[in-house]
């Protein structure tokens, strides 16, 4: 294990929502940690609970030397730096592949060459495509449909082969549908979570595309940060990739019930077209990241809400 000694940690992304959670963790366990974020999505706020405990440096992926720069001196690299949004990918996969496939392949030549003992890196549950075989396993073929979905599965071929090649531990984490504070609720992008707490707050109807019978594995992002950690910890489990879930599955029209319970709002559904390429029901199995990081998810869905409901109340 790693976790006898300290580590010295880089966060890519480390100023976002799920890289500043995993900064949290981190540091609250006495890691000493370095983020890196060009701040083009990270939001120095998301730091503001571990203010003058770490070092943050601006600084992008895509500026190999820069980053290379910054890589020197770290035992482990959390690569969560991304354009995290699949619609965009779609729209500029250029930009979407320099960024979350290039960034990469950037980020595991500076751990080769500083000596960095492991990556562990933010996949996701889009490398499985639309096959709707439920529940996701790790070992299914990866059938990704967008660019952003291509990037992830790329990266994660590359982070195989440097373990294999180049000696270094690499491990990918596939996140399912992560929610909590910090999402950003603003793009039309945003998850629906942060989406569907915003207005109901703002006192507006829940708008669901479709029947609201279509499904989602949410998992909350302090269990995702805490894999994360376990991520970096294990023994033996480098090469490896693991469904990061919360091994349940909750309609959209559950969520908005649980919406509405806990915000005491009515947050009555208006039902609207379903969105063009939606998959119906996603699922992830997570036996495998059960058993190999000993880790399980602490968090469900109604008090994942609750503290997400807090936390927006206490920021606004
Ligand atoms: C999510 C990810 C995507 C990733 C995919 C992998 C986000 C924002 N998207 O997409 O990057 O590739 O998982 O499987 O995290 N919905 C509504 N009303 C709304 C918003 C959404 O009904 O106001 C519905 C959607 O139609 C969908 C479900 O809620 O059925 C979840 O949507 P969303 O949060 O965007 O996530 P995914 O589509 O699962």
């Amino acid at each position: 294990m790693l976790t006898s000694i300290l580590m010295r940690a880089l966060v890519t992304g480390g100023a976002g929502f799920i890289g500043s959670h995993i900064v949290d963790a981190l540091v609250s366990r006495g890691h000493s940690v370095r983020v890196l974020d060009n701040f083009s999505a990270g939001k120095r706020d998301n730091l503001s609970a571990t203010e003058g405990k770490i070092e943050i440096v601006e600084a992008d992926v895509r500026d190999a030397p820069q980053l290379d720069f910054y890589v020197a001196g770290s035992d482990v690299v959390f690569h969560e730096a991304a354009i995290v949004s699949v619609p965009y990918s779609i729209e500029h996969p250029q930009e979407t592949h320099d960024v979350n496939l290039q960034g990469t392949l950037n980020v595991l030549q500076a751990a080769r060459r500083h000596g960095v003992k492991r990556v562990v890196f933010a996949s996701s549950a889009a490398v499985y495509g639309q096959e709707p075989t439920l529940p996701k396993k790790e070992s299914m073929a990866l059938e990704p449909v967008s660019p952003y979905g291509v990037e992830k599965a790329a990266s994660e071929h590359y982070l195989f082969a440097w373990s294999k090649t180049f000696g270094i531990e690499t491990v990918a984490l596939r996140y399912f549908n992560v929610f909590g504070p910090r999402q950003d609720p603003s793009s039309p992008y945003s998850g629906v979570i942060s989406i569907f707490m915003t207005r109901a707050i703002e006192g507006k109807k829940a708008q669901i595309y479709g029947d609201g019978e279509q499904s989602r594995d949410f998992v909350y992002v302090g269990d995702v940060a805490a894999a994360n950690v376990r991520a970096a910890e294990a023994e033996g489990i480098s090469g490896n990739v693991y469904n990061v879930g919360a091994g349940k599955r909750t309609t959209l029209n559950e969520l908005a019930s649980l919406v509405a319970k806990v915000t005491g709002k009515e947050f009555s559904p208006k039902h609207e077209a379903a969105r063009t390429g939606d998959i119906v029901h996603s699922l992830a199995d997570i036996s495998r990241t059960k058993k190999d990081l000993a880790w399980a998810p602490e968090v469900d869905v109604e008090e994942g809400l609750t503290r997400l409901f807090d936390s927006l109340r206490s920021s606004r």
